[in-house]
């Protein structure tokens, strides 16, 4: 099937020369084209250009019976967001730990009260499989909806080999049946379980001689994560893993600096992490470390917003010359939302992106954050067709301004419209 957009008001993220991500100054770069057509063939990205233009294409298109035509006139075609972190196989919710929340108490002592992670954990050893499938899928299905059209899922939930292999097995499912691109990441090191409280090196070792063997013997994961901060897995935890994990061919995203300086930056870049993520406690030394390396730093500020927490310094980081990438964080516990609409806004006005910046940090860089750059996260030939159509706005700056809306009105996902 083919689909042609025309009469696009400004089609969004173009690139001829598609690059790997933008750092820096060039994060506030955007190539946008206004008044432009854009064409899809199968689930690519067939070409694109100026109204001017369109002639060059028609011929061609006249005779081809499975073809549809969109007018895009005041409209916004932008390349689908790309989540580079997820929870989002998870059961039942956490809203009584909000309310603990707001009546002051922090993320560690509701941990300690035997919530948080820990909760999740118990509710998703209840679940079947069927039951994280079908919940997990009306979360996607309304990101999608959202403008989300690639995310990053980890397990971390189910903290014994078990229920880590079974929420494995339904991210492998997802990746199946859901339309949206889908990377899984191991993340057995989310805490230490009750069964192993006062033995987290025992529990290193299960993960490192049980788990991480049998996750790679089912090829159930692409990635793999450690939450490396304060009161849950040190720099020296993480090591050990990241190491059994590379042995595997398991390449490093981790939670990092959210609770403390914890070291988790430095060594994240020492193992060529993809990405870092959280990023809350940042100093120079971090930004030092991050300087010139293939690792992504990772912002999530839904969970510092649901959290209360300090903003990462992003602006400090764009202007050291770093790459940022923002990401929903989408979890039961700290971020019960995969918005990336919203990310956007709070992008620009908690942490001072421009708009161009936030764009770059929403697609490309998280496209990046999920090993799917040359795939995802901008408009080029060849890339696949995963766009969406804004209802009728006036610019971009509409789109982060306007926040707490869905501003999409259409959406396609390899070439088909949803
Ligand atoms: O990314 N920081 C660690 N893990 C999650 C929270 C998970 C939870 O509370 O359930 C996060 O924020
Ligand atoms: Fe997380």
């Amino acid at each position: 099937m083919k689909i042609l957009i025309r009469n696009i008001g400004l089609l969004v993220n173009t690139e001829t020369v598609p690059v790997a991500f933008r750092a820096g100054r060039e994060m506030s770069t955007l190539h946008n084209i206004e008044n432009a057509w854009l064409l899809t063939d199968e689930d690519r990205i067939a070409g694109f250009g100026p109204m001017s233009t369109i002639e060059t294409i028609l011929p061609g298109l006249d005779e081809e019976d499975n073809f549809i035509e969109i007018d895009a006139t005041g409209r916004l075609v932008f390349p689908s967001f790309c989540d580079s972190h997820t929870h989002l196989v998870y059961a039942g919710s956490r809203e009584i730990e909000y309310v603990d929340k707001i009546k002051g108490l922090s993320y560690e002592e509701i941990f300690e009260r035997g919530g948080g992670i820990l909760n999740s954990a118990r509710l998703l050893h209840e679940a079947s499989e069927e039951e994280l499938v079908e919940q997990a899928l009306d979360r996607l299905n309304e990101m999608l909806m959202y403008g989300t059209g690639a995310v990053e899922i980890k397990s971390g939930y189910g903290l014994s080999t078990e229920d880590e292999l079974k929420m494995l097995r339904v991210i492998k499912k997802l990746k199946d049946i859901s339309p949206l691109s889908i990377k899984a990441t191991f993340l057995g090191a989310h805490a230490v379980p009750d069964e192993y409280k006062g033995r987290r090196q025992e529990y290193v070792n299960m993960i490192i001689n049980e788990m991480i063997p049998m996750v790679a013997a089912e090829e159930l994961a692409d990635y793999i994560d450690v939450f490396c901060d304060k009161g849950f897995f040190t720099p020296e935890d993480t090591d050990r893993i990241l190491m059994a994990g590379m042995k595997y061919g398991l390449r490093p995203k981790i939670h990092a600096n959210e609770l403390d300086y914890s070291g988790g930056i430095q060594v994240g870049v020492k193992y060529n992490a993809l990405s870092v993520d959280h990023l809350e406690f940042t100093g120079d030394e971090e930004i030092a470390a991050l300087k010139d390396t293939e690792t992504m730093p990772t912002i999530l500020p839904g969970a510092a917003f649901f959290l209360n927490m300090v903003h990462a310094p992003a602006r400090k980081m764009i202007e050291a010359g770093l790459p940022v990438a923002f990401a929903s964080d989408f979890n039961p516990g700290s971020s019960p939302s995969g918005n990336m609409q919203l990310i956007v806004s709070m992008a620009c006005i908690q942490y001072r992106l421009l708009p161009e910046e936030a764009i770059n940090a929403t697609t490309l860089n998280t496209a990046y954050a999920m090993g799917l750059s040359d795939e995802l996260g901008s408009v080029a030939v060849g890339k696949r067709a995963n766009l969406f159509i804004t209802i009728p706005v006036p610019n971009i700056e509409f789109i982060p301004y306007a926040f707490g809306s869905n501003k999409i009105e259409r959406v396609i996902l390899n070439g088909e419209l949803y």
